[in-house]
């Protein structure tokens, strides 16, 4: 059952306010004693302790001695055909009651024909007489616990369940539909042999109570099972709210509940209880319908939401508005299911949501390389079929690297279009198969195959322990271009999902009502949720504002997990999987970063920051390793513009950790060198700041977190793998390029390496001539182009400081370019270089690295391309993480 805030309320006050001892009816189901309704309005699951029920019945003992009741869960499995429905009786009593020396039975008469009036068998309840328990049979039946004789050392309960099994009084052969009593238990509530109550920490994992007042204790008294095979829908029904008369016997004690013998018959079933909750608060929903809430949505949740009210529209125009089991144009419909199928749609759940995993785990290595063979080899190997077979391969992985883009926006590489369609094709598939036409079964997998791949979504988004990076040795970025792919197929299922939902809410009337019930409100919060993230992760957007996106990201990623558990109880495995993945991965990267003194030096003529940061001796090791990576760039407290903690200003910068490229690491200090265009954004702005700022020697604290980036996982390009190595930069992306350039030639002097740097001004190429040991600007294998103006060249936010960095930039303006094919053009002439490097040997295996503005990335990628489909072999990387 599920509640909306206000009708929880209104439901304590009533219980409140009603005198303990009175119940709404004689039995009453889960919505009258508040258990849980974890799914859907139709599902009442309750979990005590270890049992968990379908639906409950609870009735008052009438007796006036203490408020006793009875407490009935039902449950049904089904296990390889056969089906089994296990009852579990409770007794609840008030927690302080004392029975003193009181002794107790309870007789429960199982599988009697005791049986309510009325064709709904769900709802029928009433009194023992009501159910057709004859008043002789009921003389009789106490008679004989009354007059029954008990030795000292004797189980009284014991001895009266042999004394009715021995005998069936004739008055009670109609009860028992036999000629003796089949199925008789007596049991003790009180006395000798008396179970315990319920502790509440047995009770830690269950999430219910099943008893009015909430302070009475539960004892588990008494469990029965009925097994049949081949069971129908009705005939299931019919076993599941049977009726089980139940003799409580009370044995007068002088220290006791009762001085002398007293009995009463209680006729206990399970009650469907939803209509029962309907009829209390049916009064109360009419006013709440009429008020409508104005939601004010954003141009792309609108958008959604229109692509989700045309699903609805689309569904709308299909599906009857009643109940039906009449065959429609549409295959599904809302079907009206016993306890035993909802129970094997929540296992069929669990199973397709699971499934997922099965699969996921066999998905081989995309990103491993597989080392090129020697040369004569090569040779041969491309003149037969299995070369021709190769090059043809070759030639597919590169089409399918190829970026697209769609409406303005990135939508990736094609590769992770198709593998990311298979993928959706396949958990479609999941979503449908076995739903038959249960069109809430198909709605559910919806919602439950979206959730079940959020543990892998949250793992292909960690930064620091990845384990999918791990196994298919990849890094962060390489995992993370499946994070975006995954996070689109996540969302449109769970668009389907609340799609679905809303129109069957809609159909059935019950959309204003369901909609503010706490658990389609908490579906509804996730899915705003997630509308939310996936608005805000449109380039249009993340350039207008990256901390919009990145703010929303952490909080609706936080968030999410527990709402989710909220919404639907069984999706715990997979979000507290996510959630402590995420967790774990945030806190090693809290403890990963650190906080240094850096020296920030404008460079001269330039907007061009160097910031020089030394790194604690134990890490440097790492920050060695592999040249290329990146850090990423926050800024603690005392280096922010706002001093006040309270401020926004101040706050925005928890929000801010901007990745930058190593460009060097000292080989005597432990110091390392980022490089720093400044643009408009907050980060770069106030690095500008805090440069401009600090005197020369100053130290400015910044924290550090790294290295990670796909670098550290390249293979050796000095090594005979390779016979070429071309390298292109583009302005600051020679931060990458050139770490990268210095570590071929530190493996291999005799490399074959050209090195392609395009710069807007002489000074943007000063940085690092600094490093005279490291310097590369005599170098011939690098070629230089000035792209601007030169005389422009002293201008930008730096200053002039003189010395090494003024004489090389005259040095540099004073460079001719190798390539200028005209005089309008100072551009790097990508083609010409391209199909130099390639024309050069046509078995040669080259690598491209490429790190600069992204039209220089895609013009590049283009001239490559035309030799890969020429069945050339190149290892391809674009150091750029736009999308
Ligand atoms: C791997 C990598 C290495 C880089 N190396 C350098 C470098 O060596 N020198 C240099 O000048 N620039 C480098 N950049 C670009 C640099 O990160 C941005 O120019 C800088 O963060 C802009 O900061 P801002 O305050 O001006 O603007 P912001 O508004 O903070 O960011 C502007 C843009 O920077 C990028 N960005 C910011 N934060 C992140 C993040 N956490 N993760 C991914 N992208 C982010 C986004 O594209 C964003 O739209 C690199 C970028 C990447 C992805
Ligand atoms: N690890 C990383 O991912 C990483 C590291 C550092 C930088 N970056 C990125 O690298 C880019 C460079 O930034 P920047 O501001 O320093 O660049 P910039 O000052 O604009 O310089 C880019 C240079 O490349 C030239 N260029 C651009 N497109 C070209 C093309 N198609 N063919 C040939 N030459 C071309 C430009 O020529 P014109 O003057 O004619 O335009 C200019 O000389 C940024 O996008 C930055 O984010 C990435």
């Amino acid at each position: 059952m599920r509640y909306s805030f206000l009708e929880t309320v209104t439901l304590a006050a009533l219980a409140g306010l009603s005198s303990a001892q009175e119940l709404s009816s004689t039995i009453v189901g889960c919505a009258d004693v508040r258990c849980p309704n974890l799914e859907d309005s139709t599902d009442n699951v309750c979990t005590l302790v270890n049992r968990t029920f379908g639906d409950i019945g609870l009735a008052r003992i009438p007796t006036d001695m203490a408020e006793l009741s009875w407490v009935r869960g039902n449950n049904i499995t089904d296990d390889e055909g056969e089906r089994r429905i296990t009852s579990s009786f409770y007794l609840g009593a008030p927690f302080e009651l004392d029975t003193g020396d009181t002794r107790a039975c309870a007789a429960f008469f199982h599988q009697s024909t005791a049986r309510f009036p009325g064709d709904h068998v769900d709802t029928a309840q009433g009194t023992c007489e009501q159910a057709g328990v004859d008043s002789a049979c009921l003389d009789a039946l106490v008679a004989r616990a009354r007059a029954l004789r008990v030795e000292n050392g004797e189980d009284a309960c014991e001895k009266l369940q042999e004394d009715f099994l021995d005998n069936l009084d004739r008055e009670c052969r109609g009860l028992a539909g036999t000629d003796r009593w089949e199925s008789v238990r007596v049991r003790p509530i009180f006395g000798p042999g008396a179970p315990d109550v319920i502790l509440s920490s047995d009770n830690l994992t269950s999430n219910c109570w099943p008893i009015e007042p909430k302070e009475h204790d539960l004892a588990f008294i008494e469990s029965h099972e009925a097994t049949a095979r081949n069971l129908t829908a009705a005939r299931t029904n019919d076993l599941f709210y049977d009726v089980t008369p139940i003799l409580t016997v009370f044995y007068g004690a002088e220290n006791g509940l009762v001085a002398n013998f007293s009995s009463q018959m209680t006729c206990l079933k399970i009650v469907n209880s939803s209509v029962t909750l309907d009829a209390i608060l049916a009064e109360q929903r009419e006013e709440e319908e009429g008020a409508a809430a104005a939601i004010h949505v954003s141009g792309a949740m609108a958008a959604i939401t229109g692509v989700v009210t045309v699903f609805s529209l689309l569904l709308l125009s299909t599906t009857d508005r009643v109940v039906s089991e009449e065959p429609m144009a549409w295959p599904y419909q809302f079907l009206d299911l016993d306890q035993a199928a909802k129970q094997s749609r929540r296992q069929a759940l669990n199973y397709y949501g699971a499934g997922t995993y099965l699969v996921r785990r066999s998905r081989r290595d995309r990103t491993s390389y597989v080392a090129v063979p020697g040369s004569p080899f090569l040779k041969q190997q491309r003149q037969n079929v299995l070369g021709t077979w190769s090059a043809t391969t070759r030639s597919a992985v590169w089409w399918l690297g190829d970026e697209v883009t769609f409406f303005g926006q990135n939508w990736g590489q094609r590769g992770e279009l198709v593998f990311g369609s298979l993928w959706a094709v396949w958990l479609l598939s999941l979503c449908v198969i076995g739903t038959g036409n249960d069109y809430l079964h198909l709605t559910k997998r919806f919602g439950i195959v979206a959730v079940s791949q959020l543990p892998i979504q949250y793992v292909l988004a960690l930064k620091k322990f990845n384990p999918v990076a791990l196994i298919f040795h990849s890094s962060h970025e390489g995992v993370n271009r499946w994070h975006r792919v995954l996070g689109r197929v996540i969302y449109y299922l769970m668009c389907l999902h609340a799609a679905f939902y809303l129109n069957y809410y809609y159909q059935m009337g019950i959309l204003g009502r369901r909609i503010i019930d706490i658990v389609p409100a908490l579906g509804l919060t996730a899915f705003i949720g997630m509308v939310l993230l996936n608005t805000t992760t449109l380039s249009v957007i993340r350039r207008y504002s990256y901390r919009i996106f990145f703010t929303t990201h952490l909080l609706v990623a936080l968030a999410l997990p527990p709402i989710i558990f909220f919404h639907h109880r069984s999706s715990i495995f997979y979000v507290v999987e996510a959630l402590s993945l995420f967790t774990i991965d945030l806190a090693l990267r809290k403890m990963d970063t650190f906080t240094t003194d850096a020296s920030l030096i404008p460079i001269p003529g330039s907007n061009l920051i160097k910031i020089v940061a030394p790194v604690p001796p134990q890490k440097i090791s790492r920050f060695r390793e592999s040249p290329g990576t990146h850090v990423y760039l926050s800024i603690p407290a005392s280096s922010r513009p706002s001093p006040s903690t309270v401020s926004a200003a101040h706050y925005i910068f928890e929000f801010m950790f901007n990745p930058f490229t190593i460009a060097s690491v000292d080989e005597r200090s432990t110091d390392l060198t980022l490089i720093v265009r400044c643009r408009n954004g907050p980060m770069t702005q106030n690095l500008t700041r805090l440069a401009n700022g600090s005197t020369a020697g100053m130290k400015v604290p910044l924290s550090i977190e790294g290295p990670y980036g796909c670098a550290a996982r390249f293979p050796n390009f000095a090594g005979p793998e390779f016979d070429q190595v071309l390298l292109v930069a583009g302005g600051v992306g020679a931060s990458f390029i050139l770490p990268v350039y210095r570590s071929v030639l530190g493996e291999n002097q005799g490399a074959t390496v050209t090195v392609v740097w395009a710069v807007r001004s002489a000074s943007d190429a000063t940085w690092p001539a600094s490093d005279a040991a490291q310097s590369i600007l005599e170098d011939d294998r690098v070629q230089l182009y000035l792209t601007g103006d030169i005389i422009e060249s002293t201008s930008g936010t730096g200053t002039l400081s003189g010395g090494d960095a003024e004489h090389e930039m005259v040095h540099l303006s004073q460079r001719q370019p190798k390539y200028s094919p005209d005089r309008s053009r100072r551009r790097p002439d990508l083609r010409k270089i391209v199909d130099d490097v390639f024309k050069h040997g046509v078995e040669e295996r080259v690598a491209v690295l490429v790190c600069g503005p992204e039209g220089m990335a895609h013009e590049l990628r283009r001239y490559v391309g035309t030799w890969v489909r020429k069945g050339r072999k190149v290892w391809w990387h674009n150091e750029s993480f736009g999308w």
